[in-house]
């Protein structure tokens, strides 16, 4: 057993002794949230890293947001705690059956441009005009040429919903977020009878069902600022990764906020199914050891040219 506070320091002093700057995803956990440089969305994050003057960044989240930060940043040594850490939604589109169900859309004279989710791999993108995340989605959809299909991947939740919003349809890929992908619309309405008045939070990840019931819907910047714009004390019901709950309460600490649980087990107990096992494998130790040992590095591939191109012009224009 390590104590945190004596990690937290050691990290502080690795951060200058290596010359290196740490980004954390919301969903990670409060204590390195605490400690890094940078916080935020995907869409910060990836804006942030290319901003940073250090040599080396660690990025504390899941595989595909470190490889992102690689492409934009390609000078840079970019280390990430754990290289298992990786995401459902970029396990669900496989650069086989993208290539091969893009060209039997081809073969059918069908004109589209492929939209993905940032939460891909670098191959993937590689294979697709545009890179969105929750927090941009709106604007890149609206720069797809109204003559032109949309192929939307690999979220058929947030795809769904960008369609409502945008009123373009899309063909949807059919992948999702396993923690999103999880909640029970029954648990969440028997929190809200629980907290009478109660405000419910959720993130364009999660199915329909559970958006019908929500009253506010945002990638998890626009969560966080939807919360620090109502002044007046309230309690919110927050269906997406439970680590969210950190940031939203340190912006606006007046509110109550509360989780919303995954399955409940037979036992009537909440599971910890509303946390992302991938994120929850960035450890203290283990940003401490990355910056120690300097890695696990994230290589340069051949497709990251190809993947540079679109993140660049989706992200940074
Ligand atoms: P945002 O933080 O951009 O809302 O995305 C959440 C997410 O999917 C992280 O993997």
């Amino acid at each position: 057993y390590e104590d945190p506070l004596d990690l937290m320091d050691e990290i502080d002093a690795l951060k200058k002794e290596k010359d290196a700057t740490l980004l954390a995803h919301f969903y990670i956990d409060g204590d390195i949230q605490e400690i890094a440089d940078f916080t935020g969305d995907s869409l910060k994050l990836a804006r942030d890293a290319v901003k940073v003057e250090t040599s080396t960044i660690v990025f504390s989240g899941v595989h595909f947001m470190a490889e992102s930060t690689k492409i934009l940043s390609p000078e840079k040594k970019v280390l990430l705690p754990d290289l298992n850490a990786g995401c459902s939604l970029a396990d669900s589109c496989q650069y086989g059956d993208l290539l091969q169900f893009q060209e039997k859309l081809r073969a059918e004279g069908r004109d589209f441009e492929t939209v993905a989710y940032i939460n891909t791999t670098a191959k993937v993108k590689s294979l697709c005009d545009w890179i969105v995340t929750s927090g941009n989605a709106r604007e890149i959809i609206d720069r797809v040429p109204k003559d032109k299909e949309i192929l939307f991947v690999p979220d058929q939740h947030l795809g769904r919903y960008l369609q409502e919003v945008s009123g373009r349809n899309m063909i949807l890929w059919p992948g999702s977020c396993m923690v999103h992908e999880i909640f029970s619309v029954q648990d969440l309405l028997r929190a809200k009878k629980n907290n009478p008045g109660s405000i419910v939070l959720a993130h364009p990840e999660c199915p329909h069902r559970i958006l019908e019931v929500s009253d506010f819907i945002g990638g998890t910047e626009k969560l966080r600022q939807y919360v620090m714009s109502i002044k007046e004390p309230g309690t919110f019901l927050v269906a997406t990764e439970a680590n969210m709950i950190h940031p939203l309460h340190k912006s606006a600490p007046q509110h109550t906020f509360i989780p919303v649980p995954g399955i409940m087990s037979s036992t009537g107990e909440t599971c910890a199914c509303n946390r992302c096992p991938h994120m929850a494998l960035n450890t203290l130790q283990k940003v401490r050891d990355c910056l120690k040992y300097g890695k696990p590095e994230i290589e340069w591939q051949p497709y990251f040219d190809k993947a540079k191109d679109v993140l660049e012009r989706s992200l940074l224009q």
